[in-house]
């Protein structure tokens, strides 16, 4: 019997995140629709198939990051695909050099960059048991960036440089960064041409 490849998706409860775990339950994986919420996760996990399991998730919070990590390997004993896709914008505000204070910026990156890693750190164990395990960022590609606030261009470009450095790395597990174009999502307050679900 063919086993399931199993896949996390963090912040799956709503955007692109819901619909990436929409599209993998699709092509048969089964999916751990990740949220900082648990019953976000749960109305998102209802919603992508009858597969999909929920599951808390703060990519700030290493006691979440290894609570997810224990609980994936005693249901699954391995983990197929990881896909990184929390992030947040800015505070609103306009400019690096005059208005977003240092606690703003480093809170951008603790989540897309750092939460990145920690949640990468946490699951290459379970990653190392899968025969083609595969790790993919959520990124903008560089026009976009642009459109949002003052440091959150700079942090996805610590997080491509991050994610050069695990393909480097991780030879074997591929990893990649995929744009989903720009798409209406409450991180650009539903500006966006694309759109994506919504959940929770
Ligand atoms: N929208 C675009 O045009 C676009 C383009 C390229 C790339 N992206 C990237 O796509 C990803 C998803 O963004 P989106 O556009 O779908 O925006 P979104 O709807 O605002 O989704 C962002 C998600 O991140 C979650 N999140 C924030 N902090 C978190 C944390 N500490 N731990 C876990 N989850 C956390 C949010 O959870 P809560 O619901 O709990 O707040 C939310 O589910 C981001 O990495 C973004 O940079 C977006």
């Amino acid at each position: 019997m063919r086993v399931k490849p199993i896949a996390l998706v963090t912040a799956a409860n709503n955007g692109i995140g819901l619909q990436i775990a929409r599209d993998l339950a699709t092509h048969g994986l089964t999916v751990l629709v990740g949220s900082r919420k648990l019953e976000h996760a749960e109305t998102a996990a209802k919603s992508v198939g009858a597969d999909a399991r929920a599951l808390q998730l703060d990519v700030t919070k290493q006691a979440s990051i290894a609570a997810a990590a224990k609980r994936i390997r005693n249901e699954f004993g391995r983990l197929d695909v990881l896909v990184n896709n929390a992030g947040i914008s800015d505070v609103g505000k306009q400019g690096i050099s005059h208005a977003a204070s240092l606690d703003e910026g480093r809170a951008v990156f603790e989540t897309n960059v750092f939460g990145v890693v920690a949640v990468t750190q946490a699951m290459l164990r379970l990653l190392g048991e899968a025969p083609a395990a595969r790790i993919v960022s959520v990124d903008p590609s560089s026009p976009q960036r642009t459109l949002f606030g003052p440091v959150y261009s700079p942090s996805k470009t610590a997080l491509d440089a991050t994610t050069l450095a695990f393909a480097i790395e991780f030879e074997d597990a591929g990893a990649n960064a995929a744009c989903p174009g720009f798409t209406s999502t409450s991180l650009n307050k539903f500006d966006g041409t694309g759109t994506a679900e919504r959940a929770a």
